[in-house]
């Protein structure tokens, strides 16, 4: 297994491009199920995230093709499909639950395996299953599977879901784009990545108004054709890139970065003593003068502070001047990259769902494990931060949603290279 090794850095200087959103991309793919016609997403990020989305679509009769270097991603579902998606696909990626909407709108019945246990939190499946439901399917739970059927088709209705979950407003949406009639789902979730979804299913000829706020309407339509869509700018990656010079110091222009995807988290940044500013071309960091301020963060649904980026923003805390509350709203055990932080010398205190940082003067590098994909990228930034060599192993989770990290940050000045295991 590869691990990567940082080592404590100067000020950083230079751009950095930021590569389309993984979890855009992941609920994009799907929609190609929806269509005979062909789906060709720009902007796609490289990951095995997408390579993973991209076997099983073709587990399900999909063609999916990488262009430029993967850049473009040209799908097709005109042939026969299978509605099954099986467990040994489904298990290594929770978002492979985002084909149960379009198998059932295209196909009326699909049968998709639970995606199982997931390390931030127990993760279930029930407000996607209370969304279908709504939209006349009937599920059932067998051997691991959900069977899901829609006899007579799917019908339009007025949804509210108990909690705005990401995943379940994105089957609803794909589901009710073929269902007959109107559907208006209720306490949708507000994030860029179904904005972007609601854009693409539009230029397909989906009649969808309201994306973006808490109500969404759907008028079903027949039949969708083919399209060419570009896939919203990765927010989490932006996020993490605009914290490399927060940490480091120096100047750096993440280019493709729009403030309005990260509001809530430039706030945080303001508080916390780092400048943030648009350009022409993306976003440009720097730290104002003087420390790091401590700042409490909540983590909430968009447009609040997004949980996808609370491990990162603990890394930069860890050097704070005075104590910071993390709160962890969205998953019940998203603080695993505590006790790794800990053994570079930070001072952090959980209990539950809150973590109390203490900010020391200086980190220590040291051998460290990443535990899930946005705990891995902050114990990179904080080894930028520390004094020393620190060594991130498993970093395989990385992989899954951050394109050529170690390339990205040397470009700007890092001290940073993968070391290939055997
Ligand atoms: C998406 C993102 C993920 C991000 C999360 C929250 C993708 C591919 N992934 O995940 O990176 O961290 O949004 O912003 O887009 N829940 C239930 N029952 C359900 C569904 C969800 O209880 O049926 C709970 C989850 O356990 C979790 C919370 O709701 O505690 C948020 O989940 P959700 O918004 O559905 O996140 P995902 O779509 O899985």
């Amino acid at each position: 297994m590869d691990s990567i090794l940082v080592r404590g850095n100067g000020p950083l200087s230079g751009q950095i491009p930021i590569a389309g959103a993984k979890n855009a991309c992941l609920a994009l793919m799907p929609a190609t199920l929806l269509s005979e016609e062909p789906l060709t997403l720009t902007n796609a990020p490289r990951l095995s995230d997408i390579r993973t989305m991209t076997q099983l679509l073709a587990s399900l009769g999909a063609e999916v093709t990488a262009l430029q270097d993967g850049k473009v991603l040209a799908t097709s579902c005109h042939g026969e499909i299978n509605p099954v998606a099986d467990y040994d696909i489904v298990r290594k990626m929770r978002a492979s639950n985002l084909v149960l909407g379009p198998l059932l709108a295209r196909l009326g019945h699909a049968v998709v395996s639970l995606p199982g246990g997931c390390a931030i939190g127990a993760r279930p499946m029930d407000i996607h299953i209370d969304a279908l439901t709504a939209l006349g399917a009937e599920i059932e739970l067998k051997e691991g599977y959900l069977h899901a059927t829609a006899r007579g088709g799917l019908k339009g209705a007025v949804h509210e879901m108990r909690f705005a979950s990401v995943g379940a407003t994105e089957n609803f949406l794909m589901a009710a784009v073929l269902a007959k009639g109107t559907s208006v789902l209720k306490n949708a979730a507000r994030e860029p990545e179904i904005v972007d979804l609601a854009r693409c299913l539009r230029a397909m000829g989906a009649q969808i108004e309201g994306e973006g706020t808490s109500d969404i309407t759907i008028q079903g339509v027949d039949r969708l054709h083919g399209a060419t869509h570009p896939v919203v700018t990765d927010r989490i990656e932006l996020g993490t890139y605009m914290l490399a010079p927060a940490i480091c110091g120096g100047e750096v222009e993440c280019l493709g970065g729009r403030i309005d995807l990260v509001a809530s988290f430039c706030e945080k940044l303001d508080a916390a003593g780092i400048s943030v500013e648009e350009t022409a071309r993306g976003i440009k960091v720097k730290r104002k003068n003087g420390g790091i301020r401590a700042v409490d963060v909540v983590t909430e649904p968009f447009p609040g502070f997004p949980t996808d980026l609370q491990a990162q923003m603990m890394a930069l805390l860890c050097t704070a001047e005075g104590t910071s509350v993390l709160e962890e709203r969205i998953f019940e055990n998203r603080f695993m990259h505590a006790p790794e932080l800990a053994r570079m010398g930070a001072r952090i205190e959980v209990h539950g769902g809150v973590a109390k940082v203490h900010g020391v003067a200086r980190l220590k590098g040291a051998r460290v494990m990443a535990t899930d994909l946005r705990a891995s990228v902050s114990l990179i930034l904080a080894g930028l931060a520390a004094e020393g060599e620190t060594v991130v192993s498993r970093v395989y989770h990385l992989d899954r949603g951050y394109e050529r990290v170690e390339e990205k940050l040397r470009a700007v000045g890092a001290h940073i290279e993968r070391v290939k295991g055997e």
